[in-house]
């Protein structure tokens, strides 16, 4: 709901209030963002302080700007902090007076070029430069139902002379004198989301200067009162709908008063008189319920206002994915026996990943050329589409479309199409496209339409492997290169917009070197991501948490892989690679062809398990429950409560380990529930040598007789089930079957190795 009264603003959630005003002056102050008051008058308090002691500056109406919370800082007029506007005017000048004129309610507004979440209601306030012929109009839209508060930019030349603009920020949140830490979510290739939780104070920032959104620093961020946790505590969480470079600052000032803005990165744009420029779309949520609470509400914004189309609400296919089976050593034959392999364990969808093209037989060649290599697919890719068809899952296939290869006809064709000069650093000897050139967003448009149309294909995988380093287009002249980061996205969203929309029933998953562009703008088009390279079930498990504060586990690609795992070499329990990945999008990275027919056997059984529970493991909210050091505990709850499941994955297993229960989050407390566990055989090697304990013959590690015994023998299974209800589950827990610690084995003991992990599952009992 928004309420405009008095030239007071309050935008109200179904829990969350934000207010300004605009000051007698005009200058938007800042009131509240938090939990949303009981009376429209309690929001009115704040003072405006007109006085500051010290060498402090005043405007013309005695405001002292430096410390006076505001929606739109900018530069000059004695505010010192990050401003949400920066220009330059004809004179060289900077300093920028924007003063209130009016407020509409637009019917649906969202930034031009770019994505925007769907739905909500819009106010939009539109300020004047005091001395120039300038506008700006902040933009907020309300996520009542999910507690999310949208915000966006635009600055419109209506003089007669360019001015220059230097930044051009999505939000501005400024917070009372308080004592916060910022919380951002960092990392690197097949590192992805480690949480870094800092005191705030000085200055601190989140960024991505590599032209996407980038692995290095996701834009999602938080700031929480000090000594908030998991469950309690102030936290204010922050988001944009952007895929290219951004910037997030937060400033504790003189006075001790904080200063969040977020927006695009780097920018000098030439605004010419009569045009306009728009930031991206940025995004807020509040909860006092700690950064579960935030989880809490950004899962379901994401879910209802971010994803959309088609696959928004559908359950996603189970599906082989051919690059750590195959890698560039696809061919029609092995595609095809791929194919009936990821059949025969259930699997829906078969995607034939990189080295498909012609003359890809590694990273060296054409990109950029996106037909078929007939020495590896000499039938063609329609041909093959259908036999994978014939066997009975649907057909995926990779391309790369933003890339050029320097060995491809394309580059042969079109040398000026890259970005950059040609002498630059270059990472999997690939050149990035021009996206700024509308020429090279037609030619993608083109190939991949007549590449999607050419052969039945249902899904795509749409990869990006480079980060952009020299952001230069030859195409643009010298003063305005300050435009191309921005000017390649805008490129790139138009070229997303035009494709989804011509396949709108494609199932589109986004990658950059899986994580190195995973944000809000890119799942608007293509409803799921790639989430990382590192398919290791430990490492995972400690990504997918990373994604798991602003992401829903329905946006995430999860895959079980081989073991020794090829990112890390570590091996690791097949239940628990399954686990992992059964709290997000299940998919096998693997050809299941080579696993035992045991091994095969428990695939099967996974992926008939995840079938049957799929709509609560991929859509259900999902919560972070308390566990100790080197374990994690996840729930995933249904919407209506009666069911849940959760995974609890430990580290390292522990000799005479202690007895310690696990607490659940997120079920219905009334509510009684049964608990089950899904465990897997034990198996006689997974003993080793202490097996000889209790055989009357010699056991070999290794030997037949040990793959003999393992066959007849069939160890007891830990099996857990008991009733109670839901608050019983949450506050006093419950209990895991003690696991095997040197102790002695039995059906009462579970058999947990490093790196092993159990799935329980949780259903209303209706008495
Ligand atoms: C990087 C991706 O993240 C991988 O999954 C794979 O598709 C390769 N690219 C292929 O080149």
């Amino acid at each position: 709901m928004i309420l405009t009264e008095k030239k007071i603003f309050i935008l109200e959630t179904n829990r969350t209030g934000y207010a300004f005003r605009a000051t007698d002056g005009g200058v938007l102050q800042h009131l509240y963002y938090g939990c949303r008051l009981p009376r429209p008058e309690d929001y009115d308090s704040a003072p405006v302080i007109l006085n500051q002691p010290g060498n402090a500056l005043l405007d013309g109406d005695g405001v002292c700007r430096e410390d006076l919370l505001q929606e739109a800082g900018t530069v000059g007029w004695g505010d010192l902090r990050a401003p949400l506007v920066d220009v330059t005017f004809p004179d060289g000048g900077r300093s920028c007076d924007f003063r209130f004129s009016h407020f509409e309610r637009p019917e649906k507004a969202g930034p031009e070029g770019m994505p925007a979440a769907v739905g909500g209601e819009t106010l939009k306030v539109v300020l004047k430069e005091r001395t120039h012929d300038l506008y700006l109009e902040l933009y907020y839209t309300v996520y009542e139902d999910t507690n999310v508060i949208g915000r966006w930019s635009r600055l419109i030349n209506d003089g007669t002379e360019t001015v220059w603009v230097n930044r051009l920020m999505s939000q501005q949140l400024d917070l009372p004198v308080g004592e916060y830490d910022l919380v951002t979510f960092r990392g690197a290739w097949a590192r992805e989301m480690d949480m870094l939780r800092q005191k705030l104070s000085g200055e601190l920032r989140w960024s991505s200067n590599a032209g996407v959104s980038s692995n290095r620093c996701n834009p999602f961020a938080m700031v929480c009162r000090r000594g908030s946790g998991e469950e309690h505590g102030d936290v204010w969480a922050l988001n944009l709908l952007y895929s290219g470079d951004h910037l997030g600052t937060a400033q504790v000032n003189a006075y001790g008063s904080v200063r969040l803005t977020q927006g695009m990165g780097t920018l000098r744009w030439e605004l010419l008189p009569g045009e306009k420029l728009d930031s991206p779309q940025a995004v807020m949520t509040f909860s006092a319920e700690g950064f579960n609470g935030v989880s809490c509400q950004m899962h379901p914004f994401v879910r209802r206002h971010i994803v959309r189309g088609y696959w928004q609400d559908r359950e996603r296919p189970i599906l082989v994915n051919s690059w750590e089976a195959l890698y560039f050593k696809v061919s029609h034959r092995k595609v095809v026996s791929l194919a009936r392999n990821a059949k025969n364990i259930g699997a829906e969808l078969l995607v034939m990943d990189d080295g498909w093209f012609q003359g890809r037989s590694d990273d060296s060649h054409a990109l950029g050329d996106w037909k078929a290599d007939l020495k590896k697919l000499p039938d063609g890719l329609a041909a093959l589409a259908r036999e994978v068809n014939a066997q009975g899952v649907r057909f995926g296939l990779w391309v790369e479309p933003e890339m050029i290869s320097q060995q491809s006809e394309l580059f042969a064709a079109h040398p000026d199409w890259i970005l950059g000069h040609r002498d630059q650093a270059i990472g999997r000897n690939q050149y990035v496209l021009d996206l700024t050139r509308p020429e090279v967003c037609q030619y993608i448009c083109d190939s991949m339409t007549a590449l999607l149309s050419s052969a039945e294909i249902s899904y795509v995988k749409w990869d990006m492997n480079r980060i952009l380093s020299d952001v230069f287009s030859p195409a643009l002249p010298a003063d305005r290169q300050g435009e191309v980061a921005h000017r390649y996205v805008l490129g790139l969203y138009r070229i997303l917009d035009e494709l989804t929309k011509a396949f709108p029933e494609v199932l589109f998953e986004s990658c950059a070197s899986g994580g190195n562009r995973f944000d809000l703008g890119m799942l608007c088009y293509m409803p799921q991501v790639w989430a990382s390279d590192n398919t290791d079930a430990a490492c995972r498990s400690h990504i997918q948490m990373g994604y798991s504060y602003g992401y829903p586990q329905s946006v995430l690609g999860c895959h079980v892989s081989d073991s020794p795992n090829h990112q890390t070499l570590r091996r690791s329990p097949l239940r628990s690679r399954f686990n992992v990945a059964a709290l997000g999008l299940l998919g096998y990275e693997m050809d299941p062809g080579e696993l035992s027919s045991d091994k095969i056997e428990e695939v099967r059984e996974q992926v008939e398990f995840y079938k049957a529970h799929r709509r609560l493991l991929q859509f259900g909210q999902l919560h972070r429950c308390p566990a100790g050091d080197g374990e994690c505990f996840t729930m995933v709850i249904a919407p209506d409560g009666s069911e849940a499941a959760g995974v609890h994955f430990v580290w390292e297993n522990q000799p005479n380990p202690k007895s310690v229960p696990l607490y659940c989050r997120g079920l219905e407390g009334e509510k009684l529930y049964r608990i089950t566990s899904r465990s897997t055989r034990p198996h006689i090697m997974d003993f080793g040598s202490l097996a000889n304990y209790m055989s009357p013959i010699r056991i070999r590690s290794g030997s037949l007789v040990e793959k003999a015994a393992d066959r007849l023998v069939k160890l007891p299974q830990d099996e857990l089930e008991l009733t109670a209800s839901g608050t019983a589950f949450c506050h006093r827990g419950f209990y895991p079957i003690q696991p095997f610690g040197g102790t002695g084995f039995n059906g009462a003991t579970r058999l947990m190795r490093d790196f092993d992990s159990r799935l329980y599952l949780w259903a209303e009992e209706k008495e």
